[in-house]
């Protein structure tokens, strides 16, 4: 038997300020495939995990929903948790980063920093917002390009000419929070210097992820390595920074630590220095500068050890198109599962992920075909028929195998090998491919030996038919056991037995009682994923979106430079395009008018909306209800404002209240902008407030 390895296995931490997505779970459950992969071939393989619970979004998220951020960070792990569990990922420990292991972990890495000479404390211009009173992550501003001029570009990258800068060097810069004009302060900040590893790290990486990433991460190598920030000025939701009062650890240099405190927590710290135990990430590729730059070179720094892999993988699109709120493909976890079950997605995410960092396409009506032709169709139906004849005609007992059933069954074996080196390789849809293949052939079996005719004339021959296609059956359902956990688990029950491992595979059943058929897996039907859609789609109305459309261009998938979405950003990542052009006769049928907010208030159980009295002069007065509470944290900030209105929208009941109007903002929601407000008296411009 081949030596028992020791493995530890992480994905990426998901942040605690949003919901868990389907483009989230291409990350957790290949990296279960693999660790189930591992554990089944006698491996020690442990998979740890934990929620990014720091940073400002986190911060921000609480404060607009009026709870603290240990209050919002209890709920999302409660809520990851659920998710990751009904998916049947299977961690070895779910932690946190707001954790003492963690925080004793950051001391003593930052501390081992500081003393090899690696932090440099440096000042710098920085953008502050009076109004927030704080300084504004680079996500949080917007402005126009230094370089080429577009509009509305973050404040590390213009996604219109690619180039990065920072963010004080943006043009009109506006804080994204509450719209109003930041100021620029200088900053004092601590860096972790890389340049000292610059060798070290050209000759480390190509050696430890695949080649077209380890390239991508060279190119930025033919100049000196710019040292890193890793520290932000309080209001800060983390860990305090020792020795320099008002500062905190930026989130970045805690979440990965979170992984060594998550093995700790679980009583396993001794295999990360373990020389003969072996350590992965899973990670996304937007992620990669963290992981294979400044990751390894903090624990090269503190003197542990680096991982021995990172597997990148790509983003996930729907239908061909990034994910769309709008579109009813951003969908949570929940959503789906309360409309399809785990196993379905499970299973079409295996027949797509190939182990590489290539963006991976579910394309809804491609899913529902699949599962139902290849994993119900092909796999399942050799049980449900031949487990469901042996029961009712030859009271549930395998007989002997005869020569054919032994060769059916040896292809079944030899295959074996190859679909354990595709698993090894992360190679999950040559894995289902082969077993898919392996299935055509045992229907085929099934087939030409025509059960359900012998059944009628020759009982003894049909038992050994059955016997040959349950028992190759069970071979491909050992095999998926990575992929379907669940559903090979009950397959086994049917074989009255207690464990599959890979080699359990090697087994015959034969003379052996059948346990009772439990249901394996059933078809999907597309009204199923009709009705998920329809169900994860938000109104416009709902979300403001209205403002999006000056986004849309950068509605192409997320880029690497676009990292600080993830880093700093509400996580929503969801941009729709442009809706239909409308003819002049559409947009003449708006009667806009120009009303003053006498009242604003937040609304109950509401973390969108706002409610908005408005004095609309001749017009009396109106209520709307807006989905603008991000924009406006402090919810007075518009009260006294003379704001623009379509005043002939058609009264629109909300499980709120009744809205009667729509307050026209722009920017994008949650992000940026604010309400559009006339410039003069005479209403002639207009202004953002
Ligand atoms: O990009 C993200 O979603 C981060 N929360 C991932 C952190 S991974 C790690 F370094 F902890
Ligand atoms: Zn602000």
């Amino acid at each position: 038997m081949a030596e028992r390895k020791k493995v530890v296995v992480t994905s990426a931490l998901p942040y605690a300020n949003g919901d868990i997505h389907i483009g989230h779970l291409v990350e957790y459950i290949q990296t279960d495939f693999w660790v189930r992969f591992r554990k089944m071939r006698g491996d020690e393989c442990l998979y740890v995990c934990a929620d990014d619970t720091h940073g400002t979004p986190v911060m921000i998220r609480a404060r607009n929903e009026g709870i603290t951020p240990e209050e919002l960070i209890k709920r999302s792990h409660e809520a990851h948790y659920r998710d990751f569990s009904d998916f049947q990922i299977a961690f070895d420990n779910y932690y946190t980063t707001n954790s003492p292991e963690n925080k004793e972990f950051c001391e003593q890495i930052f501390a081992a920093m500081k003393s090899a000479g690696a932090v440099t404390e440096k000042s710098a211009p920085q953008l502050y917002c009076e109004k927030c009173r704080m300084f504004l992550p680079d996500r949080f501003v917007k402005g126009t390009c230094p370089k080429c001029g577009a509009a509305g570009q973050y404040g590390d990258s213009c996604d219109h000419c690619g180039s990065t800068y920072g963010a004080e060097e943006l043009g009109s810069p506006v804080c994204t929070t509450c719209g109003s004009t930041p100021v620029v302060r200088d900053a004092t900040h601590l860096y972790f210097e890389l340049e000292p590893q610059h060798e070290f790290l050209e000759k480390w990486i190509p050696g430890h992820t695949s080649q077209d990433i380890a390239k991508k991460l060279l190119e930025w190598f033919g100049e000196p390595l710019r040292g890193w920030c890793i520290s932000r000025d309080e209001p800060y939701f983390g860990f305090q920074i020792p020795g320099y009062p008002g500062k905190f650890f930026y989130v970045w240099v805690d979440a990965p630590i979170g992984y060594m405190a998550s093995l700790k927590n679980l009583g396993r710290f001794d295999l990360w220095n373990d020389p003969n135990a072996e350590l992965y990430h899973f990670i996304g590729k937007d992620i990669i500068r963290f992981h294979l730059l400044f990751w390894p070179g903090m624990l090269k720094t503190a003197g542990f050890k680096l991982p021995d892999g990172v597997f990148v993988h790509g983003f996930l699109t729907v239908n061909g198109e990034k994910m769309s709120k709008s579109k009813g493909t951003f969908i949570t976890a929940r959503t789906y599962l309360d409309h399809l079950p785990a196993e379905a997605l499970r299973y079409y995410y295996a027949a797509k992920l190939g182990g590489n960092a290539d963006d991976m396409d579910l394309n809804l009506e491609d899913f529902v075909r699949r599962v139902n032709s290849d994993l119900v169709g092909k796999i399942t139906n050799i049980a449900s028929r031949g487990a469901q004849m042996l029961q009712k005609k030859l009271s549930g007992r395998l007989g002997r195998l005869d020569a054919e059933g032994r060769e059916l069954l040896a292809k079944c074996r030899e295959a074996g090998e190859g679909i354990a080196k595709s698993y090894l390789d992360r190679r999950f849809n040559a894995a289902t491919t082969e077993i898919c293949r392996l299935a055509d052939t045992v229907n085929a079996y099934f087939d030409s030996k025509k059960p359900w005719e012998t059944v009628k004339s020759d009982l003894e021959t049909t038992r050994t038919t059955l016997t040959a296609s349950l028992n190759a059956f069970r071979i491909l359902a050992i095999y998926l056991k990575p992929v379907l956990p669940v559903y090979a688990d009950k397959a086994m029950r049917l074989f009255g037995e207690s464990e599959w491992m890979w080699d359990s595979a090697a087994r015959d059943v034969e003379d052996a009682a059948l346990g009772a058929y439990e249901y394996l897996a059933s078809r999907i039907d597309s009204k199923q994923v009709e009705a998920m859609v329809a169900a994860a789609q938000v109104k416009p109305a709902e979300t403001g979106e209205v403002s999006h459309e000056s986004r849309a261009s950068k509605n192409k998938g997320m880029r690497e430079e676009e990292k600080g979405k993830r880093e700093e950003g509400n996580g929503s990542g969801d941009v729709p395009p442009l809706k239909a052009e409308i003819a002049f006769p559409d947009f003449e049928k708006l009667d806009l008018r120009i009303g003053k907010v006498e009242a604003c208030e937040t609304v109950p159980k509401s973390s969108k909306l706002l409610k908005l009295s408005i004095d609309a002069g001749a017009l009396g007065k109106r209520t709307i209800f807006s989905g603008i509470r991000a924009a406006y944290p402090d919810p007075s900030a518009l009260v006294g404002r003379e704001v623009v209105f379509v005043a002939n929208l058609a009264p629109r009941k909300m499980s709120v209240g009744v809205s009667e109007g729509m307050v026209l903002f722009a920017g994008t929601p949650g992000e940026s902008g604010g309400a559009i407000s006339p410039t003069s008296e005479a209403g002639a411009g207009v202004q953002v407030t």
